[in-house]
């Protein structure tokens, strides 16, 4: 029976600059990507952005709601210009205040708190006095940032994430240049994962000296890359693309090095002696986060990482069964690839999966029965299932595999495609911030009251699923 322990943690996740709007409120400073979104052209990411959840206001409801779905945890971030507005000095009060009731609203309901450190909206400051991460010197200041959150909430938080996905920030912030800061340089790439790595090591530390008895890990990203056709060549670009894309984080973080291929080019990361000793501080857990795969094809003419994986074509298909509305194909067993490469080369760590989701065009209705307003997202209860089912296997296989966190609590503002891609298992409607829980929302309380994925799956059959 595809039953999960009692201990498996389900949870759902989102981060600050996705859901909470209120960006000049109660001395917060500007972000890279308040910055980011204010250029020309950009009018539309603007708005979203600006109310975006609304939930620094409605922080309340949304914690009710994870409670009447009876998450076991709930995985947000801090906003680091909450906290720090300039990105350095004395800590602002209001901005812990709020974190500090958003923790104890989640105890209270029995949802435990996974705060992430870093989900992306650097303090603007830093990046215009220094290039934020570009810089060394950010590893020091997430380290003092880390230290001050650890001890505000460590007497009751007791599950940390420092950073998320910090290939991702890297890449589309300082190479493709589509997120934020918007710079497209391949030397800059390389100094942010770097620097976003030791910055990672160092808050390790630093969260464990402020807050006894915490368990840390990090938010990594896999996208396995595999060959588009069946040739040498394209071989070569997956594992290259492999290297770039997932090796880059997983190898220092679990084996204390680069892999090969990062290191071998003329451009390489500004790795100082004993980096890798602080990059490779044992961890409570690894967060992975797991969406689709990509396809490579050898393209010599076309630098770097995105050179080598096609992304285009498939993009352009419309949403379907297999496609979703971000143009991602739905390929679940990723997943057990994955877990098998974490308990084959890696060394079996324990992982939580802090992030598996799919969007799709979502539209509420008025039930007939109820006459109450439904979303009937049957795509996403069959996605969720079976990427749990691929979680189930990948356990039976021997993976230390301790939690899994959907992506996200709330439909919210996806980066650079907006409010227009909704991932949640709650529909918001931004016009007037009204909630509904989507069906998948119900069927994944279905699931963390019983635990078993078959039984859970029943649910949708009183539902107006039909699978
Ligand atoms: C991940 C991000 C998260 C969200 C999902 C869809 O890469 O961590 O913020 O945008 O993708």
């Amino acid at each position: 029976m595809d039953r999960f322990s009692d201990g498996f943690l389900f949870g759902a996740s989102s981060s600050a600059f996705q859901i909470e709007g209120s960006l000049d409120r109660d001395g917060r400073g500007p972000s890279v990507w308040d910055a980011f979104i204010a250029r020309p052209g950009r009018e539309r990411l603007r708005s979203d952005a600006a109310t975006a959840c609304d939930h620094y206001a409605r922080w309340a409801d949304d914690v009710a709601i994870a409670g009447e779905l009876g998450l076991d945890a709930y995985r947000f971030s801090v906003s680091w210009p909450r906290i720090q507005p300039d990105g350095r000095g004395e800590p602002n009060r209001a901005g812990l205040d709020f974190y500090s009731r958003l923790v104890d609203g989640l105890l209270e309901r029995d949802v435990r708190p996974f705060p992430t450190l870093f989900h992306w909206d650097l303090p603007l400051a830093l990046q215009r006095d220094s290039g934020g991460f570009r810089d060394r010197d950010t590893a020091a200041r997430f380290e003092d940032y880390a230290g001050i959150v650890a001890r505000a909430l460590g007497d009751r938080v007791k599950d940390w994430i420092t950073i998320n996905e910090p290939f991702e920030y890297a890449c589309f912030g300082h190479l493709f240049g589509t997120h934020a800061p918007g710079v497209k340089s391949p030397l800059a790439y390389l100094q942010v994962v770097h620097h976003q790595l030791l910055a990672h090591g160092r808050a390790v530390s630093a969260i464990r000296s402020e807050a006894a008895g915490a368990r840390v890990g990090i938010a990594l990203s896999w996208t396995p890359v595999h060959p588009l056709r069946d040739t040498e060549a394209d071989e070569k670009a997956a594992a290259r693309a492999n290297a770039f894309m997932n090796g880059v984080s997983f190898d220092p973080i679990l084996l204390g090095r680069y892999p090969a291929l990062v290191t071998r080019g003329l451009l390489r990361p500004p790795v100082r002696d004993g980096d890798f000793e602080t990059i490779s501080t044992p961890l409570d857990f690894v967060g992975l986060n797991y969406y689709s795969r990509e396809k490579a094809r050898n393209a010599p003419l076309v630098p770097f990482i995105r050179a080598d994986v096609t992304g285009k074509e498939p993009r352009e298909l419309p949403e379907s069964d297999d496609r979703t509305a971000m143009g991602w194909e739905v390929y679940h067993r990723g997943l057990v690839e994955i877990l098998a490469e974490l308990r084959g080369r890696y060394g079996n760590p324990p992982v939580i999966v802090t992030e598996f989701g799919s969007a799709w065009s979502d539209s509420v209705e008025t039930d007939a029965a109820t006459g109450r307003a439904r979303v009937g997202d049957t795509r996403r209860v069959r996605y969720l299932r079976d990427a749990l089912a691929a979680m189930r296997s990948a356990i039976e296989a021997g993976s230390d595999l301790r939690g899994a966190f959907v992506w996200s609590l709330t439909d919210n503002f996806e980066w650079a495609e907006g409010n227009a891609k909704r991932f949640g298992l709650v529909h918001v409607d931004y016009g007037t911030q009204a909630r509904t829980v989507k069906d998948s929302g119900r069927w994944y309380a279905g699931l963390i009251a019983s635990r078993v994925l078959d039984a859970s799956s029943r649910v949708l059959e009183t539902g107006s699923e039909d699978t």
